[in-house]
């Protein structure tokens, strides 16, 4: 019989994107994924660190392992990512039932570990170069159609570089992902024409810095050296790519090449997620972030000129070590100033090896739930603001899920849309839709003819 795995990823779009590769991988070992953990073979948690309670929420699940394999003694066991990264032999030491743990470099060859490994004592493989060539590894355009309460295989997500140069000195991800690393652009190039031919209308770009892909390892083409700006050009040109989307980046590094894609490439959707952090100089400079508040502000500019209808978001730390109530008053007047269409905000949490962590003036856990309940609150009103302006409005919406229960897409914008009657399409296809209501977190439309 067929071994079973079954994959469970924490954290980001990365994650997401390693865990199909991971599972593709696994795959070509015969291995057949289930969506039921409970008996599979191999159980696979893809993890996240970069905050304390993605963590936590790993460890309390190989607790619970812990009895699944009690119950399934030929259960595998293995941790991924970078929790994986992070804490190496720690993991296995502190919780014998693991029979693998796989670092972020590493998960290419995890099909190879696992045979290595043979159930007996814990494997740690975990190296991490600081200069390596990402291998090509072309996609499995079947991989999405297979899963459950499937959204199509119509949207992908496609890595264009691993690991990150920047020490924010919050962050832990230089040290979970290693240096900075692109791939080259004819690798990227050629997964995007496949997964484009294969039927793939939308395409999302991966890097922790995408803004700084080709800059620390040049990726020549021929004797061309590409910058993230012809990258996006490149790949745009795929025909049959409708929308094209990237994520994520650092405001220090989007230039006016960039910014300049906006409302010339047709295809690049407007919006853009630019994580600001703070709103305050003294915050962002004991960050690393390496921009200040006006700068960041110009780049905010700039971009609405280019393109008025981006839709902008953000991520925000509150009580940061230091953070006094003046400085946290700053990242509120930044809110009011930028009106973003949404954000994803956090209480600052120490991570292991960063320098932040090692910072005096460490903030009261009262304090920052305080300050994130109120941002959240405001964030909140305002994207309520923000929603009701598409409000008669009409926008091609690209459908996700067409079914019974329910019918939604999602506009350029990267607003969700439902549709309350069940329409003739399916995943991938795009609608004409009036914008009937507007609500904090999503909108209502119906369809209408072009
Ligand atoms: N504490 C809280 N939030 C953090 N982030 C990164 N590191 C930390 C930390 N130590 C947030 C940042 C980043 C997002 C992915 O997670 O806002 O942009
Ligand atoms: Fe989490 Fe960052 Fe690792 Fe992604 S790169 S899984 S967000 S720690």
């Amino acid at each position: 019989m067929q071994k079973t795995f079954f994959i469970k990823t924490f954290g980001c779009q990365m994650n997401e994107r390693d865990s199909e590769i991971m599972a593709q991988s696994l795959g070509s070992e015969g291995y057949v994924e289930t969506m039921e953990m409970e008996g599979a073979d191999l159980v696979i948690l893809n993890t996240c660190s970069i905050r304390a309670k993605a963590e936590q929420k790993v460890m309390s699940l190989l607790g619970y392992l812990r009895k699944q394999k009690q119950k399934y003694p030929a259960m595998k066991i293995c941790v991924a990512g970078c929790v994986a990264q992070q804490e190496g032999d720690r993991i296995v030491a502190r919780m014998p039932h693991v029979d693998l743990v796989i670092g972020t470099q590493n998960i290419y060859g995890i099909g190879k570990y696992l045979n290595i490994k043979n159930g007996a004592a814990g494997k740690v493989v975990t190296s991490l170069a600081d200069s390596y060539v990402i291998p090509k590894f072309l996609p499995d355009v079947k991989q999405k159609e297979k899963k459950e309460d499937t959204e199509g295989g119509f949207s992908r997500f496609v890595t264009i570089m691993q690991g990150c140069n920047n020490y924010c000195s919050y962050c832990v991800v230089p040290y979970t992902r290693g240096r900075e690393v692109s791939r080259k652009i004819s690798d990227i190039a050629e997964e995007v024409k496949i997964l484009v031919q294969s039927g793939v209308k939308e395409i999302t770009l991966l890097g922790q810095n995408v803004n700084s892909y080709g800059k620390t390892n040049p990726v020549a083409s021929g004797d061309e050296k590409y910058n993230f700006s012809r990258l996006l050009r490149v790949v745009a040109e795929t025909s049959g790519l409708e929308r094209l989307r990237f994520t994520t980046s650092n405001p220090k590094d989007l230039d006016d090449e960039l910014i300049d894609c906006f409302g010339t490439i047709d295809n690049l959707c407007p919006q853009f997620h630019l994580p600001v952090q703070a709103g305050s100089d003294s915050v962002l400079k004991r960050m690393n972030r390496k921009y200040s508040v006006k700068e960041y502000l110009g780049k905010v500019d700039r971009l609405r000129e280019r393109c008025p209808e981006i839709a902008l978001t953000t991520d925000i730390i509150v009580g940061f070590p230091g953070e006094s109530d003046a400085d946290f008053q700053q990242t509120m007047d930044l809110l009011e100033t930028v009106r973003y269409h949404g954000s994803f905000s956090f209480k600052y949490s120490d991570r292991p090896g960063t320098r932040a962590s090692g910072f005096g003036d460490k903030i009261e856990e009262s304090v920052k739930s305080e300050r994130l309940a109120r941002f959240q609150k405001r964030q909140d009103e305002i994207s309520l603001e923000r929603n009701r302006e598409y409000v008669g409005t009409c926008k091609k919406v690209m459908i996700e899920k067409c079914s019974e229960k329910e019918t939604r897409g999602r506009t350029d914008t990267n607003h969700i849309v439902h549709f309350e009657n069940v329409l003739s399409c399916g995943p991938g296809d795009i609608v004409h839709a009036r914008i009937t209501f507007a609500g904090q977190h999503s909108l209502k439309g119906e369809v209408v003819t072009p």
